[in-house]
């Protein structure tokens, strides 16, 4: 059996990623590794590690010794809180893919899963439909940030052989875990006061349209892209990919059919920039062709799971 490690496990994504991996490859073959000092109780079924992926030598170490030999590397700093310490959202953004990266270019490492995002696209690039191969000037340093990073795993792929996999990931909508600080972050809260019987003031204007997934699509569109033939994968930047788009009163008007009195206002902040400056809805053909993608989760759908599943007291446990 193949040893793999989850880097940045206790996130929105890091969380449901180790539980669908441990299912797939037994418990003990499936590491969760992140900051916390302790193992969050939705992963004490396998091992927990608590690593920062910045202390270089320790993340060799261990990925060595204990015969990693696939790494999906989620730890960053997403959009949002990346505009407010830049200079540290390079360095963690940047840093840790070139850990990995390089243990793979040794030998030490088969497979890697490292994400990008809809953020490496910027006020030129066309807001419809964005094709995977267009004009991308990013205005955030998350953005260049995994700009960059595409670059650099297709760098390693072309030049050493690296096996990196990548996809754009849309916003996430989850209910297992907060989201970690972005701009679509709107669209998981939003659930939370709708079920508390609030009414929920949104930080993007009610027309901002962002391509956005549920989770569950998310990780099954991971997992596809990581089983996928190695001669399928066509792409080693990162594939754009699609669930379904919408902006802040579409998504509203589809919870007042499950709660007629939610009301929204929309009180836009600095996300509004950040948002104006991505796309509103992506063509993810190519992942289509090479790997057989297919979304299942639309508005609807996405809406009426969430609010069958949201839990309010996690959000007054923060
Ligand atoms: P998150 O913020 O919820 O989780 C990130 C995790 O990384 C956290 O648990 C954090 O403790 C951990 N971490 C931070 N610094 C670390 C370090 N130095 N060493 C080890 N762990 C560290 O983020 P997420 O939403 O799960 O996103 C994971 C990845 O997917 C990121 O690369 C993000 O850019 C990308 N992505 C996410 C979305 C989304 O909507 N969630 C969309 C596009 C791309
Ligand atoms: N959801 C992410 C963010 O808003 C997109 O990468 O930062």
């Amino acid at each position: 059996m193949k040893k793999i490690i989850i880097i940045g496990a206790c996130g929105q994504i890091g969380t449901e990623l180790v539980l669908n991996l441990r299912v797939k490859h037994g418990n003990d073959n499936v590491y969760a590794a992140d900051l916390h000092a302790d193992c969050p109780e939705k992963l004490v079924g396998g091992p927990y590690v608590q690593m920062d992926i910045l202390k270089k030598e320790e993340v060799r170490d261990f990925i060595i010794s204990e015969e990693i030999s696939e790494v999906y590397l989620l730890a960053a700093l997403l959009s949002a809180t990346a505009e407010k310490n830049p200079a540290f959202a390079w360095q963690l953004n940047m840093d840790g893919l070139f850990t990995i990266l390089d243990l793979a270019k040794e030998g030490y490492l088969d497979k890697i899963f490292w994400p990008s995002s809809i953020a490496v696209f910027g006020p030129t690039t066309p807001q419809r439909n964005t094709p995977q191969l267009t004009v991308m000037e990013p205005t955030t340093v998350y953005g260049i940030s995994k700009q960059a990073g595409e670059r650099w795993c297709e760098y390693y792929f072309n030049n050493y052989g690296v096996d990196v996999r990548s996809i754009r990931y849309p916003g996430l909508i989850s209910y297992t875990s907060l989201p970690g600080g972005g701009t679509t972050d709107y669209a998981v809260d939003i659930f939370y006061q709708a079920k508390l019987g609030n009414d929920f003031s949104c930080f993007l204007a009610e027309d901002t349209a962002l391509p956005m997934m549920y989770m569950e699509d998310a990780i099954r569109a991971t997992i596809e892209l990581m089983e996928a033939p190695k001669e399928n994968v066509n792409i080693r930047s990162s594939y754009n990919l699609s669930g379904c788009s919408f902006s802040p009163k579409e998504i509203s008007d589809e919870i007042k059919k499950h709660i007629p009195d939610f009301d929204i206002s929309y009180t836009p902040d600095f996300r509004q920039e950040i948002a104006d400056t991505w796309p509103g809805s992506i063509d993810d053909s190519r992942a289509r062709e090479d790997w057989a993608w297919q979304e299942r989760y639309d508005l609807s759908m996405l809406v009426k799971t969430m609010l069958d599943n949201v839990d309010v007291n996690m959000i007054s446990e923060i």
